[in-house]
């Protein structure tokens, strides 16, 4: 149901391709860099976890990449985000919007304040098809309830009527993501959208998400800071770090050999099954203040492998089309 032709893209053709992107905020204490050179692209039909400790700018990338970012104090300093071929940074707010609207959406983790509270589940569902697809009241409301049933809210035709507040977390995700397929866009941003579940519910919002993924060729951004969640979900991972890229991999790579020391002290930090009998090891020290970023290496500070040299930029190493690591001592981290 969410296939279309024009979504397949020749392939080495990425749906989205984010290229050197710089994001400041001006706050009366200075400038704070909260993205410092992010590049990390999408194909058609894949999914892109990306990963990191809270204020590593994940957030904020995937707000630019939106044309959502909270514009003063947050500014576009530098880069590209190309979609589908042409740089969104270069079109005009009209163009933009309709971008946003139909071919790019963006699942958050709050869905009780995404969603409009005065309104009834099917009269937002519906919206989406009237106002971008000229369907009347009746016609919409009967796609509200095909969306409904098909991201699993039970008794949907006999709930359509029903408001936000008189559903569970899971199901008001639920229905943040049928907003999100409504209109079978090219691309889903989905900003942590598990966090605020428990444990279960979690893993079945996962679970869809990834399913409906898999059925069409949409591209997912996976937002999270839950290596755990990623496993059977993506297929590529860029790690962030303080505004930065510091590794991207093929998930079973990144499983397997870790090329940077903070993927490393991220994967230590979650229990594995393939790990059994190792102890978990919590990444010592803070992530830095975003107003003083260390210079070389932001991981330095906190990084069991540090010398002097890391006070230098660290060279991005590549072995492969895929994989990336922004160390060092990149070897070091692989052997170990
Ligand atoms: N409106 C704002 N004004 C000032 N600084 C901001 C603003 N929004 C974000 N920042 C800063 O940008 C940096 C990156 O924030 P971002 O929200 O992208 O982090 P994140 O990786 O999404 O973290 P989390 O896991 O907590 O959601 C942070 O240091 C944050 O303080
Ligand atoms: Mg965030």
């Amino acid at each position: 149901m969410l296939t279309r032709p024009d979504m397949i893209r020749p392939e080495g053709s990425r749906l989205l391709d984010v290229r050197d992107l710089h994001v400041e905020f001006r706050t009366r204490d200075g400038v704070a860099r909260a993205v410092n050179g992010v590049s990390y692209s999408v194909g058609a039909g894949e999914t892109l976890a990306v990963l990191g400790e809270s204020g590593s700018g994940k957030s904020v990338t995937a707000q630019a990449v939106m044309g959502i970012l909270d514009t003063p104090p947050g500014r576009i300093t530098g880069g590209e985000i190309h979609f589908r071929g042409q740089d969104l940074l270069r079109l005009g707010e009209d163009a933009r919007r309709r971008v946003r609207g139909a071919q790019l959406a963006m699942i958050f983790q709050d869905a009780l304040s995404a969603l409009n509270p005065v309104l009834s589940v099917g009269r937002q569902l519906g919206e989406m098809f009237t106002v971008h697809q000229g369907l009347t009241r009746r016609q919409a409301r009967a796609r509200a309830v095909e969306l409904m049933d098909r991201v699993r809210i039970p008794a949907a035709k006999q709930r359509v009527g029903d408001y936000p507040h008189q559903f569970s977390g899971g199901m008001r995700q639920r229905i943040m993501i049928a907003m999100a397929i409504a209109l079978e866009p090219a691309l889903i941003i989905a900003d942590e959208p598990t966090t605020a579940l428990d444990v279960t519910v979690q893993a079945q919002v996962m679970e869809l998400l990834a399913e409906l993924q898999r059925e069409s060729t949409m591209g997912l951004v996976l937002i999270t800071h839950d290596l755990g969640v990623v496993a059977g979900v993506a297929d590529h991972i860029a790690v962030m770090y303080a505004g930065r890229i510091v590794e991207t991999a093929a998930v079973h790579d990144i499983y397997k050999a870790p090329a940077h020391p903070y993927t490393k002290a991220l994967l230590d930090s979650i229990p594995r099954l393939d790990r059994k009998g190792r102890g978990l090891t919590a990444i010592r020290g803070l992530p830095p203040d975003p107003l003083r970023v260390p210079t070389g290496c932001a991981f330095r500070p906190r990084c069991p492998l540090a010398q002097d040299v890391c006070a230098t930029e660290p060279p991005l190493h590549e072995s492969g089309p895929a994989r990336r690591s922004a160390c060092h001592f990149w070897r070091e981290t692989l052997d170990g």
